[in-house]
């Protein structure tokens, strides 16, 4: 069976082909990135022009390079939300065109469940359901039980910023470019993590619960004094280094820390990841460390930033499962609660 996949959520225009939810035959990925870049972010206006414009010519490269016509198409699976509601539409405008065209089914997938299959498209052994799901993206930190696949419970998230939205909130602060994560990871590598003391922070009543705002906020301090007044520009290289590796440890440890609370509270020895943050090796390498004994499952390197392989893949087990296609006048969602059944 191949399902076509298509991804706009933010600033990525994708389309895959991909075999029986496992087989990626192409995955191809437009990034925006120089368009944003100046601007320090997504301008949400922006992104939906270039999803027009591209849109069309990135599936036909990737059903160029799968080697198949739209006639061999099975599934069109397209992800429908969390995103900005100008980029969705674009995708979701282009998925509906193909499945009325085709008179193939159409479903429609929830972008941030999807980042959560591709570290299960990416290892052979899957893991025993329920299983611990841990997403760290630009738009959501959470963790969620997985009863299967394509269905959740959340457990905890964000109070405020999601990680992603920290890295790149302090990149900016750093005087760094857009996105932050693979910035600071890399000036990391070069700083001292103990020149700086930062702490991720505590939702009372609720200890697996995320705050990243107090951290950003603790880096604006100790760039700036603790009066709050505008930070000498620019930041040294050293200082960048310096706070990169110290931020970075500080909201990986928060991570570890409460992951592990909730797969012991929960009793769950797989744990599943998902999402942009979970592309750093210093992440990695600290889980690897802290989790003796848990099962990781981690996406490719490739498969942990926006992609439409890993919608397709979602929309391929929703669909085997279900055997239901969504109708026409589904709609794009700006917000998104997990998928129960
Ligand atoms: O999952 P994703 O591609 O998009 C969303 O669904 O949000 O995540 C993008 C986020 C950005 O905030 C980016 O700074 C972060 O992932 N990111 C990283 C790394 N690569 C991307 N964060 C830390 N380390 C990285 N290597
Ligand atoms: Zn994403």
């Amino acid at each position: 069976m191949l399902t076509l996949g298509i991804e706009s959520t933010c600033d990525e225009t994708g389309c895959a082909i991909v075999k029986d939810g496992f087989e990626i035959l192409s995955n191809r990925i437009a990034s925006q990135i120089d368009l944003h870049n100046e601007y320090g972010g997504v301008v949400p206006e922006l992104a939906c022009r270039r999803h027009v414009d591209i849109m069309l010519p990135v599936i036909k490269d990737a059903l160029k390079e799968a080697g198949c016509s739209l006639g061999d198409i099975d599934l069109i699976a397209v992800a429908n939300g969390p995103g900005l509601v100008g980029a969705l539409l674009i995708g979701l405008q282009a998925a509906k065109g193909l499945s009325l065209a085709l008179g193939k089914p159409l479903i429609a997938v929830n972008h941030v469940e999807a980042h959560l299959c591709a570290a299960l498209m990416s290892n052979e052994n899957q893991p025993s359901f329920p299983c611990l799901g841990v997403i760290l993206s630009g738009g959501h930190t959470a963790l969620v039980i997985m009863h299967s696949a394509d269905t959740f419970d959340l457990i905890a998230q964000t109070v405020d910023d999601a990680i992603g939205e920290a890295f790149d909130k302090v990149a900016k602060l750093l005087g760094l470019p857009y996105p932050g994560g693979p910035v600071i990871e890399k000036l990391a590598l070069k700083g001292n993590r103990n020149t700086f003391t930062f702490k991720g922070g505590v939702v009372k009543g609720f200890p697996l619960s995320f705050s990243f705002s107090g951290l950003k906020t603790a880096v604006r301090y100790a760039l700036s004094g603790q009066n709050g007044s505008t930070i000498d520009s620019p930041v040294s290289l050293e200082m960048q280094c310096d706070i990169s590796a110290a931020f970075q440890d500080a909201a990986f440890k928060d991570v570890i820390k409460k992951t592990l609370l909730a797969a012991e509270k929960y009793g769950l020895n797989d744990i599943v990841f998902g999402g942009g943050v979970t592309n750093n090796r210093y992440l990695r390498e600290c889980f690897a460390e802290s989790a003796a004994g848990k099962t990781l499952y981690w996406p490719t390197f490739e498969m942990s930033l926006d992609n439409a392989a890993m919608i397709a893949g979602l929309g391929y087990r929703r669909y085997s499962r279900t055997l239901k296609g969504d109708s026409l006048d589904l709609e794009a969602l700006t917000r998104m609660p997990f998928s129960k059944d």
